[in-house]
């Protein structure tokens, strides 16, 4: 814009000096006609008197720096420096080129050289030629004449450039805006749907090409919205109907466990554990399947309270330590002071922590450790599961929470039978949905660590030995 407004001032600026010019020399060529026609007169009359008040009344014009008269003889006659007491024009002629030329045409002839301009013009009296006259004008005048409409036009142009220059920006800034502004709406509605938002719908509120780009990705993502609930639908409805078939064979498996249907040998013993840990991993899966159908408002949450939070960390650990005995892993719940109540109900806290425990078993060599740990921070509590295991590459750190995702570099070292890659996502939509967070923090090769936040639950004071600051156990208010 600027190399435009630049390009045009230029052409603008010398087309104006050229007018400036032709009109200059159109006013001179005037002034020479009319005081040739003058001077004419005063020779008819011959009366030189005359012919020098015209000289006089002329001597106004712009620049004009001299005017002369010869007569037939080309020898001067007249001369405005007569006016000025000066005499030394009386021993010149004006036998040069240009007189030459004049002589041999109507028209005034120009000439110039480095100091001024001259115009000649051939005189006539009674149609016989009668001498020349000459008017010479100061070329640094004539400049100086030019420049002042010079500068005054150019300083207009200017102004005029800057108000477009505003209103270019201001325009060019509105325009950007308004093409922007669709392109921003398609890519925040694209951002939404890669986080699993599909109910959201994209509004360009144009029906250009981007409006039906709008258009498709909003029939797009109902599409992906149907696909989603059918999806749903299927686990809700599969995991239903293997939920109560599979209560049936852990309790027979409890009885025959617990010896009431008959003895049972060691060797016996030993495959029905197997079978019950088998029975706890689907049961386990299940569970998370109704849970994400749940989650995702096919079915209604159940409703709860809060829970002591130290009790359920270490049933967790005691119900997974028959599993990680097997695979030769150790783990610890270790905690400097006991945790307080927690605000979300026990048995999402369980879960997120049997996730947890799940995957950090899952990912952690024999011989590995299993950490977890609760502290106090600002309001909450910030619960640990730690291990030093195979670890997740720093660039899939973010989406070990989406739905079905499962880090394939870690899948070769996996113990024991894959999961769908749902727990994560479980565990960040329960405590999403409770006030809570969830985090991880790790480096391939080096063990991962899943931090949790948990919102603490406000209690009843007891009166008891600590005075109403000690929290009421059991007395946990949602
Ligand atoms: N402690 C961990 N160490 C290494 N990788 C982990 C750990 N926890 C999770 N991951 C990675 O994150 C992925 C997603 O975990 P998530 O719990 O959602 O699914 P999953 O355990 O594979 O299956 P599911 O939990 O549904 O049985 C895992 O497949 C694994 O690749
Ligand atoms: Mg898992």
């Amino acid at each position: 814009m600027l190399a435009v407004l630049a390009a045009t001032g230029t052409l603008q600026y010398f087309a104006e000096r050229r007018q400036l010019v032709r009109a200059q020399a159109a006013a001179q060529v005037a002034a020479v006609r009319a005081l040739a026609k003058a001077c004419e007169e005063a020779m008819v009359e011959n009366n030189d008197v005359a012919a020098l008040n015209y000289f006089k009344a002329f001597r106004r014009t712009p620049a004009l720096r001299s005017i002369a008269m010869a007569g037939p003889d080309l020898q001067y006659r007249l001369h405005s420096d007569a006016l000025d007491g000066k005499g030394d024009w009386q021993s010149r002629s004006l036998g040069d080129g240009a007189a030459q030329r004049a002589l041999a045409q109507a028209d005034p002839v120009r000439a110039e050289d480095g100091g001024g301009v001259t115009w000649t013009m051939a005189l006539s009296v009674r149609g016989k030629p009668a001498g020349l006259l000459r008017l010479e004008f100061d070329a640094a005048e004539m400049r100086r004449d030019i420049r002042g409409p010079l500068a005054s036009s150019a300083r207009r142009f200017l102004l005029v450039a800057l108000c477009c220059l505003v209103l270019g920006v201001i325009g060019a800034a509105w325009l950007a805006e308004r093409l922007v502004e669709p392109i921003r709406r398609l890519a925040e509605g694209a951002r939404r749907y890669s986080e699993g938002k599909l109910e959201h719908r994209v509004d360009v509120g144009e029906k250009s090409e981007l409006g039906l780009l709008a258009d498709d990705l909003n029939r797009m993502a109902e599409r992906l919205g149907e696909m989603d609930e059918l999806k749903q639908r299927f686990f809700h409805q599969l995991t239903h109907d293997l939920r109560v078939p599979l209560s049936s064979i852990q309790g027979y498996l409890e009885l025959l466990l617990s010896g009431k249907a008959g003895a049972i040998s060691a060797d016996q013993r030993s495959h029905l554990l197997q079978a019950e840990e088998g029975a706890q991993i689907v049961a386990d899966f299940v569970d998370n399947i109704l849970d994400l159908a749940r989650m995702k408002g096919s079915a209604p949450m159940p409703e709860g309270g809060g829970c002591e939070l130290g009790p359920v960390i270490q049933k967790a650990v005691d119900l997974v330590q028959v599993q990680a005995k097997r695979l030769g892993v150790v783990v610890d719940a270790t905690f400097l002071e006991e945790p307080p109540a927690v605000k979300i109900p026990e048995q999402f806290v369980r879960r997120v922590l049997l996730n947890l425990l799940g995957n950090a078993l899952k990912f952690t060599q024999a011989g590995g450790r299993v950490v977890v740990s609760a502290h106090r921070a600002h309001g909450i509590v910030m619960l640990e599961v730690r291990d030093n295991g195979i670890g997740i590459p720093a660039d899939k750190l973010e989406k070990v929470f989406q739905d079905f995702y499962r880090v394939p570099e870690t899948m070769p070292n996996l113990r024991g039978p894959a999961g769908v890659g749902i727990g994560l996502s479980i565990c960040k939509m329960i405590l999403e949905a409770h006030g809570g967070s969830i985090a991880v923090d790790s480096q391939l090769g080096k063990g991962a660590r899943f931090t949790v936040a948990l919102p603490i639950a406000p209690y009843i004071a007891a009166p008891g030995p600590n005075g109403p600051e000690s929290p009421a156990r059991g007395g946990v208010k949602a």
